[in-house]
C-alpha cells in the first residue's frame, strides 16, 4: 500500500512543515505501507536535508524546462538531486489552471528522464448519465501513455481523482464498489500500452476526500494500491490516524 500526502498550499511556516513531517515519520514507522509526503517547493529543500527516513519525498509539480534561463522554474534534475523520488503531474488543480494533456505528457517525460516516479492524476470533473466521463479518463491516460517511451510506461503511478470528490468529506468520496469499476476501466485502457499483463501491475491510487473514517473501507473493498491524500495529510493528528487505520 502506498500513501501519498499532498500538502498542496495548506502548510505555511517552515516550523509547521517540520512538525508535520516529523509526526508523519513517526506514524510511518508503525505501518507496512510506504508513505510519501509532497510539500510545497518552499519546504522541500530543508525537509530533504533531514536525510533518509521512513518517509519519501515528492514534488507537487515539475517544470518542462531543463537547466538554463527560465526564471521561476524548478526542473526535474534539481528535484532528483535533493533527492525527491516522486512528482505529481496532471493534478486537477493544475489542469484547472490551464495545463493541457499535451503539457502533462511532456512533464511526465521530464520526470522519467531524471529517474523520478510520476504520479499521474486523472479524473472526470462530473459524472454524466451517458458515461462520457469514461471517455475523458481515456483521453487523459492515452495522451500520456502514447507520448512516453514504451520502456518507461510501467514506471508511472496512476492516481484516479474524480474532481467532484476532491476537498470534501469522507461522505462525498467514491464508494468502494464504484472504485473497483474505475480501476478495472483504467487497467483496460492501459492494456494496449503495457502488454504482457503489464496493465495489471500498474500502481493505481485513489484520491478525493480520503480521511481516517473511510480509508479502510476503500482499501478493503476495492483492490486499490494506495491513496493520494490532500487535506487529511496536512494535519498531523488526522494523517497519523489515517496511516494507522491502514496498518
Ligand atoms: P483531498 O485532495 O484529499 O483534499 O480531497 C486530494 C487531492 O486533490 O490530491
Amino acid at each position: 500500500m502506498l500513501i501519498v500526502g499532498n500538502w498542496k498550499a495548506y502548510v505555511d511556516s517552515p516550523q509547521e512543515a517540520k512538525q508535520l513531517a516529523a509526526a508523519t515519520k513517526r506514524a510511518a514507522t508503525k505501518t507496512r505501507a510506504k508513505v510519501v509526503i509532497v510539500p510545497s517547493f518552499a519546504h522541500l529543500g530543508f525537509l530533504a536535508k533531514a536525510g533518509r527516513s521512513s518517509v519519501s519525498l515528492g514534488a507537487q509539480d515539475v517544470s518542462l524546462a531543463t537547466l538554463g534561463a527560465h526564471t521561476g522554474e524548478v526542473t526535474a534534475s534539481m528535484l532528483r538531486r535533493l533527492p525527491v523520488s516522486y512528482v505529481i503531474v496532471g493534478h486537477s488543480e493544475r489542469r484547472a489552471a490551464g495545463e493541457t494533456d499535451a503539457l502533462i505528457a511532456e512533464k511526465t517525460k521530464r520526470a522519467l528522464e531524471q529517474g523520478l516516479t510520476p504520479i499521474l492524476c486523472v479524473g472526470e470533473t462530473a459524472r454524466d448519465g451517458d458515461a462520457r466521463y469514461l471517455q475523458t479518463l481515456r483521453m487523459q491516460l492515452e495522451a500520456v501513455y502514447s507520448t512516453v517511451l514504451p520502456k518507461d510506461r510501467a514506471k508511472i503511478i496512476v492516481a484516479y481523482e474524480p474532481v467532484w470528490a476532491i476537498g470534501k468529506t469522507a461522505r462525498d468520496a467514491i464508494s468502494a464498489n464504484d472504485l473497483i469499476e474505475m480501476i478495472l476501466y483504467i487497467r483496460k485502457v492501459l492494456t494496449p500500452y503495457l502488454p504482457q499483463k503489464g496493465a495489471g501491475k500498474v500502481t493505481i491510487l485513489y484520491g478525493g476526500s480520503v480521511e481516517p473514517g473511510n480509508v479502510r473501507d476503500l482499501a478493503g473493498g476495492s483492490r486499490v494500491d494506495g491513496f493520494l491524500v490532500g487535506h487529511a495529510s496536512a494535519d498531523a493528528k488526522t494523517f497519523s490516524a489515517l496511516i494507522q487505520a491502514l496498518s
